[in-house]
C-alpha cells in the first residue's frame, strides 16, 4: 500500500518509474492487477480534470468507482475527515482519492489502512497534476535536464506551482516565476515577462485563484491580460520549439487569449489527456508492493 500526498516524498527514481508506467499506458498498455477493486473519489473542493480523469483511469483498470457527495453525507453533520475516510475503509473500499481545501489535510489520517491518492491539498501540493505536467514535458523534449521553464501568475496560492517548482528543480530544470509581483512568494527566481516570452522552453500559465483565497488582485482582468497575458502576438515571439502549458481551468481573456488555448504551441489539451495515463500509473503504484 502506497499513499501519494507529496511529490517531495518521492525519489527521482520513483518519479521516473511513475512516468514510465504512464507512458506505457499512453501507448496502450493494460494492467489487470486492480480489476474489481473498489475506489471512492472524495472531492471536498470542486474539480473537473482531476476528479473525472481519476474516474476514467479507474474504469480503464477495471476498478469499481464511487463518487462521494459531500452535500448528502454526514460531513454536513460535522463528521471529521478521518471518520469519513475510516468509514470508507471499514465498509469495504480498497482505496481512496481525496481532494481537500486544507493544507496538509493528510496529516490527520494516520490510522487509515487503505491507500490514499491526493487530488490536491489547499495551496500545498497537487502531485498528480505535477506528474502529468512532467509526462507532457518528457514526451515533448525527451528529458528534463537544462530545460528552462517559467511559471507565470498566481504562484503564491498555487499548489501546482509549489509542487512543480520543487520537483522540477530536483530534475535539473531551470525554474523561474513571473507575473504580478504581488503573487511572487520567492519560491523560484523572478524573471521579467518580456524575457519569459523570448527565452523559455516552457511557459506554464496559472489562473488567479479567487475562489481559494478570496484575494482581490490589484490589476483588472484587462490590465492583467495586457501586461502578462499570452496573446498570439506574444506566442509569435517565443522560441520555435517552445511550448505553452496550463493546468486549467483557464480564464480566457486574462492569462491566455482565446485563440492561444488550442494553438500549435499549446500542450494544454495534451496535459488533460495525460491526466488519465498518469493517474492509471499512480493507482498501479498505490496497489503495488
Ligand atoms: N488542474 C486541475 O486540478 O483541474 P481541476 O481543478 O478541474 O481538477
Amino acid at each position: 500500500m502506497k499513499n501519494l500526498f507529496k511529490l517531495s516524498e518521492l525519489s527521482i527514481e520513483e518519479i521516473h518509474s511513475i512516468l514510465d508506467e504512464a507512458e506505457g499506458f499512453a501507448n496502450g498498455k493494460t494492467w489487470d492487477g486492480v480489476k474489481g477493486k473498489k475506489i471512492a473519489n472524495l472531492f471536498f473542493e470542486p474539480s473537473t480534470r482531476t476528479h473525472y480523469s481519476f474516474i476514467v483511469a479507474e474504469q480503464n483498470l477495471g476498478i469499481v468507482d464511487t463518487n462521494f457527495n459531500t452535500e448528502a453525507s454526514s460531513v454536513k453533520k460535522g463528521e471529521t475527515l478521518y471518520d469519513t475516510l475510516k468509514t470508507f475503509e471499514m465498509i469495504g473500499f480498497d482505496g481512496l482519492v481525496v481532494r481537500h481545501p486544507a493544507n496538509n489535510y493528510f496529516k490527520q489520517l494516520d490510522g487509515i489502512n487503505i491507500p490514499i491518492m491526493s487530488g490536491g491539498d489547499g495551496t500545498g501540493n497537487h502531485p498528480t497534476q505535477s506528474l502529468l505536467d512532467l509526462l507532457t514535458i518528457k514526451q515533448e523534449f525527451g528529458s528534463f535536464e537544462g530545460l528552462k521553464i517559467a511559471i507565470v501568475g498566481d504562484i503564491r496560492h498555487s499548489r501546482v506551482a509549489h509542487t512543480n517548482i520543487e520537483v522540477m528543480k530536483r530534475l535539473g530544470m531551470n525554474v523561474f516565476v513571473s507575473g504580478p509581483k504581488e503573487f511572487d512568494d520567492r519560491s523560484a527566481d523572478y524573471l521579467e515577462f518580456e524575457e519569459v516570452i523570448k527565452e523559455m522552453d516552457i511557459i506554464m500559465l496559472l489562473r488567479v485563484q479567487y475562489e481559494r483565497h478570496g484575494y482581490n488582485m490589484t490589476l483588472s482582468k484587462e490590465e492583467y491580460h495586457a501586461e502578462y497575458g499570452i496573446t498570439m502576438e506574444r506566442v509569435n515571439q517565443m522560441k520555435d520549439e517552445a511550448i505553452i502549458m496550463h493546468p486549467a481551468p483557464y480564464n480566457r481573456g486574462t492569462e491566455i487569449a482565446d485563440e492561444v488555448v488550442e494553438c500549435s504551441k499549446s500542450r494544454i489539451m495534451k496535459q488533460m489527456a495525460n491526466g488519465v495515463y498518469t493517474r492509471m500509473a499512480v493507482i498501479k503504484r498505490a496497489f503495488s508492493e
